[in-house]
């Protein structure tokens, strides 16, 4: 009789202990960055609004992203404004290019396919491999098609593509986990030795941004995207590696005053981010543009991804201990300087356009001379170009960019110098 009351009293004790280990596990060794529960999302469920309903914190802060506000650096911001009304040199410098005719600046991640839709450098001709950042349906459509999707023109793409940048292009759905919907990065990390479906969380909190915010082409016979990042990340690097003409792809286009062959870049923020102190000090886009809140004393992820000076004090006083004035100044001061240098690179290089093309016209002008004073151009374009068409004004990483638009600008001075001495001119 006794014993029996021991033993249940034992077992009762040891199922206990069990429990007791089990919550102990869940809360401290098995804790989520915020506590959420899994929702069921099927598979190939893209509508931002369905996953909302199961994790309506991130989802009331992804609306944000429709918020139109400026930066109060007055650089970047939310608000679609074309380029050229600040740098008009944009128009020489991309002249002959759908980029002279429309370049705005960026807005929220929920506008993407809207405002490809709207933009002037689409045509009839436009092909498929736009629509690679633009929207959660790539999945599918890659799926379906691999890269074949690529050569399709993009308006008869238009009709599967029914939701913009949103959950599925960052979390796999049935864990939540971060994972990574381009294919064009997961080939280009692998090239350089990195399994991304193996990376760490800390890494898949920059590479999901990474995979949409960096430099491409599109290889000449498929049309796939290509990061070019076989050589690496630095200006230097890519322009080295373009100079090899991969898959046969030697230029974007041909200037029509210069006759330079150009490269033109697109929104390297990966690539610059990465050499910077921020990254080299292990901090991910994700700290900076998705920094931790709380509702309620529950913790959850910002999905309002804009500029981090909208909320300065969740984004950089976890790590800062200055002032939120301080630091914002900081920003606008490194911001300023790039500025003026980015505009004093372009407005030479506009420059070295019209000189290079008045000494092409003249009968007598050394052919030789002036390929070379072309070369000089392109590099130098390629180096004004990838800082210009970086969103974050030098912030991500300003010693490189700010040793970049030094050399951008020497090397303008060059081009000209070069085109003149083989003309015998003085433009
Ligand atoms: C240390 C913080 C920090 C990190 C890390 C960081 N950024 Fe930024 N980012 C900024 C700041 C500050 C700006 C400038 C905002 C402004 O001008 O208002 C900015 C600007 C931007 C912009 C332009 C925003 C606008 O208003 O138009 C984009 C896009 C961007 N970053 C993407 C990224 C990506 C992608 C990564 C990672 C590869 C990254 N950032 C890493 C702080 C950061
Ligand atoms: C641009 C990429 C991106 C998009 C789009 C995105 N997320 Fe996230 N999400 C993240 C990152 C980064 C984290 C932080 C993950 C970590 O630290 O492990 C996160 C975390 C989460 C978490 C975990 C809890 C938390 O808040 O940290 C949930 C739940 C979540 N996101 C839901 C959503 C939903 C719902 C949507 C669509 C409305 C969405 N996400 C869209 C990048 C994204
Ligand atoms: C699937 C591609 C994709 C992914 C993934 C993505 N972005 Fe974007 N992002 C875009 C596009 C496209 C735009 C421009 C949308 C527009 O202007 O219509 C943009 C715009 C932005 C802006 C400007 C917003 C503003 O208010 O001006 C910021 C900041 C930004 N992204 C940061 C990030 C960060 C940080 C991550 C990772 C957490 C990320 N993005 C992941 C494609 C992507
Ligand atoms: C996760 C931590 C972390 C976050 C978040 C963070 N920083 Fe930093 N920041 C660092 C570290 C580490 C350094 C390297 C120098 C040091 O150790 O202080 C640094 C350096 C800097 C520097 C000087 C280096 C340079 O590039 O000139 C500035 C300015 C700066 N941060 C601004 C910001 C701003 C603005 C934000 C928010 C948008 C921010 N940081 C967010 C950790 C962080």
């Amino acid at each position: 009789m006794w014993n029996k009351k021991l033993r249940f009293l034992l077992v009762i004790l040891g199922l206990g202990v069990v429990v007791l280990a089990a919550v102990v596990v869940q809360a401290f060794v098995l804790k989520p960055a915020s506590t959420v529960a899994l929702a069921q999302l099927p598979k190939g469920e893209y509508d931002p609004a369905v996953w909302g309903k199961y994790y309506p914190l991130q989802y009331e802060s992804y609306q944000k992203n429709r918020e139109m506000a400026p930066s109060p650096t007055g650089y970047g911001g939310s608000v679609k404004v074309q380029k050229s009304l600040k740098e008009p040199e944009i128009l020489i410098n991309f002249k002959g290019m759908p980029f002279s005719s429309d370049y705005a600046e960026d807005r929220g991640h929920p506008y993407a396919i809207e405002d490809l839709k709207g933009s002037k450098r689409i045509n009839s001709t436009t092909v498929g491999s736009c629509m690679t950042c633009k929207t959660a349906n790539i999945i599918d459509v890659y799926q379906d098609k691999g890269w074949d999707y690529a050569k399709l023109p993009l308006a008869e793409l238009f009709l599967s593509m029914k939701h913009p940048v949103s959950c599925a292009n960052c979390h796999d759905p049935a864990t939540m986990q971060l994972s990574v919907a381009n294919p064009a990065f997961i080939e280009a990390m692998q090239r350089g030795g990195i399994d991304v479906r193996k990376a760490s969380r800390e890494q898949m909190r920059s590479y999901v941004c990474g995979q949409c915010h960096a430099e491409y082409y599109f290889e000449p016979q498929t049309k796939r995207v290509v990061f070019p990042w076989d050589k690496g990340f630095t200006p230097e690097q890519m322009y080295r590696y373009y100079a090899q003409k991969p898959a046969g792809f030697e230029q974007d286009w041909l200037h029509p005053d210069s006759q330079a062959r150009l490269l033109k870049a697109q929104h390297p923020d990966f690539e610059t981010f990465s050499g910077g102190v921020h990254a080299k000090s292990g901090v991910s886009c994700a700290a900076c543009h998705m920094p931790f809140m709380r509702h309620n004393g529950q913790k959850y992820s910002s999905h309002w991804v804009t500029s981090p000076l909208k909320h300065i004090e969740a984004s950089c006083a976890v790590c800062h201990r200055q002032s939120a004035d301080w630091l914002q100044t900081r920003v606008k001061t490194i911001q300023d300087h790039v500025f003026e240098l980015q505009h004093t690179a372009g407005q030479t290089i506009a420059r070295a356009h019209t000189v290079i093309g008045k000494a092409a016209s003249v009968g007598k002008a050394d052919t030789a001379g002036l390929d070379q004073a072309r070369e000089l151009l392109r590099k130098a374009q390629w180096f004004w170009d990838i800082v210009a068409a970086e969103n974050s004004m030098g912030f991500h990483n300003p010693d490189q960019v700010l040793n970049t638009l030094g050399r951008s600008i020497d090397m303008a001075h060059q081009a000209i110098q070069r085109a003149n001495k083989a003309a015998g001119t003085q433009f």
